[in-house]
């Protein structure tokens, strides 16, 4: 893995973090208090997995479940996660994320977050995951090979059987720049079909594909 983007990455959120981490996190407001935050990974967490029960719990309680988030932020949603399942694990490259994320989650001690890499999962000192989950994160990785690594990390993770929920970036038309680290690498429905194949997934539904929010459902095989 080229070493001079991983660092630019984590330079790049860093600063971001440091400047004003829940706008850079959710652009829809300048400046969100606790409450409204943190409602918005509820709202998250309401639309895209309580929705969606059956493919993620497989008939186990949430309770009982072991979850892992990629980019996790100032642990907007990752606070709703450690509502409703048993041990949350996540991970984020910033530093200053993962402070806020850390006092965030200071009421849930079954919550646990962790700086890492920018690309692999080695940090995470659990295995036989129940549920992997990821929401505008690869929508701001440029490299293809980054987003790859990650996809394979989780499947090395996840216990057979177990789904891997994350969106990419679908939008082909866009111009990206291999440097940029705010706009990510898009990806083809086949281009993603094929990651699924090449990291040990069955890509069962996908949704989006074309837009910014390409949700994929990869089911470890
Ligand atoms: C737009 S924020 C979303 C945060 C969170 N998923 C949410 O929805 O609240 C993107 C997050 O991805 C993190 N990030 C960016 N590149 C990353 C990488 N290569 N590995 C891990 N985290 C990364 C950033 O530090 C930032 O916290």
């Amino acid at each position: 893995m080229a070493d001079d983007i991983l660092s630019k990455m984590r330079s790049e959120w860093d600063a971001r973090a440091r400047e004003n981490a829940r706008f850079y996190v959710n652009t829809a407001k300048q400046d969100w208090t606790d409450d409204e935050f943190f409602q918005s990974g509820e709202r998250t967490v309401a639309e895209e997995i309580l929705t969606d029960m059956t493919n993620i719990c497989q008939g186990k309680a949430p309770q009982a479940m072991r979850v892992l988030e990629i980019g996790c932020g100032a642990g907007r949603v990752t606070r709703a996660l450690a509502g409703l399942f048993g041990e949350v694990h996540a991970v984020d490259i910033s530093p200053e994320m993962i402070v806020q994320a850390t006092a965030a989650l200071s009421p849930f001690p079954h919550a646990h977050v962790y700086q890492n890499s920018g690309s692999d999962l080695e940090v995470i000192p659990a295995r036989d995951f129940d549920f992997a989950f990821s929401t505008i994160v690869f929508q701001h990785i440029p490299s293809r090979d980054v987003i790859e690594k990650y996809v394979s990390e989780v499947s090395r993770l996840l216990r057979q059987g177990a789904l891997f929920k994350f969106q990419v970036q679908g939008d082909t038309t866009l111009q990206t720049i291999a440097e940029d680290t705010w706009l990510g690498v898009p990806f083809s429905d086949d281009e993603a079909v094929a990651m699924a194949e090449r990291c040990g997934f069955e890509p069962r539904y996908r949704h989006g594909a074309g837009g910014q929010y390409f949700w994929l459902w990869f089911f470890k095989r």
